[in-house]
């Protein structure tokens, strides 16, 4: 006779050593913690990230300063306090804090106690990207920012950046970003097109990247590509997927009109960097900045392709979002298996799982 149980054995959604929900965040990157414009002078920002909260200031200067958003003395949103200067002002209890983060001033007492500090973190800004350090802090000082300068203002590509909050783990965002065989069917009605998952594609797993490349070709583009670059007949697509860290991924796009003879060609770029930063295990904030290098000076082309691409983005954020509440609230025993196609996804989420563990020691 069967022994019933009456709690059911814990029973994973996958197969074994993949990331998921419940992977440890991966403390040392850099990830991007908001937009330039999203910082005023004067207006203090607040931001979760990776389960802290922080918050985000302009010193009289502009440099961006990040703190622990928690005053050291009761724990009042320092996001809820004033800036004066290069200073913030506790919004409860008036206490100074610098930029580095020390108390310079306690309204009640002469002594400005040193024990009273702040956490601060390292912060670097590529506008229009703000990125933020919150592992060690050793090592925010030897590591490069993920490699996207194309994508800052001074590449001179046309930009266009823009910000979502997914009810979703950022393992599933990643994934999805490197799989790009679902374009034939989630995204059919914006920028998909059938022959999509079907065209030739390979991966390549380096040890500082992940890439998946697929030329789609001969094919037609749909009209966010179409119309700005009058390419109305057999084109050429060919995607490179490129997960560089925890906080970034690019897809970067190269379109050609096919109907030119082959000498008179010309490489047409559209690339997305993809910045991936985790809130909490089951939220992730997600910055994205297209930059393109066709039609540059075109307000309105700029408009038109970055409304096209977010309406795809929001199809992705109702496939993962729905995903995510599947494996919440489903409890009996599942697992997910995967398919051939699948090979660089496993291979990314296996590389965050380990890091991740590696990194807690
Ligand atoms: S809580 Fe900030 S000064 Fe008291
Ligand atoms: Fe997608």
């Amino acid at each position: 006779m069967a022994t019933l149980l009456a709690t059911p054995p814990e029973t994973p959604h996958h197969e074994d050593g993949l990331a998921d929900e419940d992977t440890p965040f991966i403390f040392d990157a850099w990830y991007v913690v908001c937009l330039s414009d999203e910082i005023e002078a004067g207006k203090p920002v607040a931001r979760r990230l990776l389960g802290i909260n922080v918050v985000l200031y302009r010193t009289a200067s502009g440099a961006v300063v990040a703190m622990r958003d928690r005053c050291p003395h009761r724990s009042f949103p320092l996001s809820a306090s004033a800036i004066e200067g290069d200073d913030i002002v506790c919004g409860y209890h008036g206490i100074r804090y610098g930029p580095d983060g020390a108390c310079k001033a306690v309204p009640t007492q002469k002594h400005a106690p040193k024990v009273m500090r702040v956490q601060t973190y390292a912060v670097r800004e590529t506008a229009p990207m703000v990125w933020i350090w919150l592992g060690d802090p050793g090592r925010a000082a030897t590591t490069a920012l993920p490699p996207c300068e194309w994508a800052t203002r001074a590449h001179g590509w046309a930009l266009s950046a823009g910000s979502m909050t997914l009810h979703s783990n950022y393992v599933f965002l990643h994934e999805n970003l490197l799989d790009l065989s679902h374009l034939s069917f989630l995204h059919k009605k914006t920028f998909g097109t059938p022959d999509y998952a079907a065209a030739p594609f390979s991966t390549d797993i380096g040890e500082d990247r992940i890439v998946v490349r697929r030329t789609v070709a001969p094919t037609r583009l749909p009209p966010l590509y179409a119309d700005p670059l009058d390419i109305h007949g057999d084109a050429a697509r060919i995607v490179t997927s490129t997960y560089h860290s925890p906080g970034l991924s690019v897809s970067a796009v190269v379109l050609q009109n096919l109907e030119l003879p082959e000498g008179e060609r010309t490489d047409h770029h559209i690339r997305t960097a993809q910045l991936l930063t985790p809130i909490d295990r089951d939220h992730v904030l997600y910055h994205f900045v297209i930059a393109r290098d066709f039609v540059k000076d075109d307000a309105q082309t700029s408009e038109t392709i970055h409304a096209g691409i977010k309406a795809a983005f929001v199809e992705d954020c109702f496939a993962l979002e729905n995903i995510a509440r599947n494996r919440r609230e489903d409890e009996a025993p599942f697992v997910e298996r995967s398919i051939t196609s699948d090979k660089a996804g496993v291979m990314l989420r296996r590389r965050l799982r380990s890091e991740a563990l590696a990194e807690r020691g």
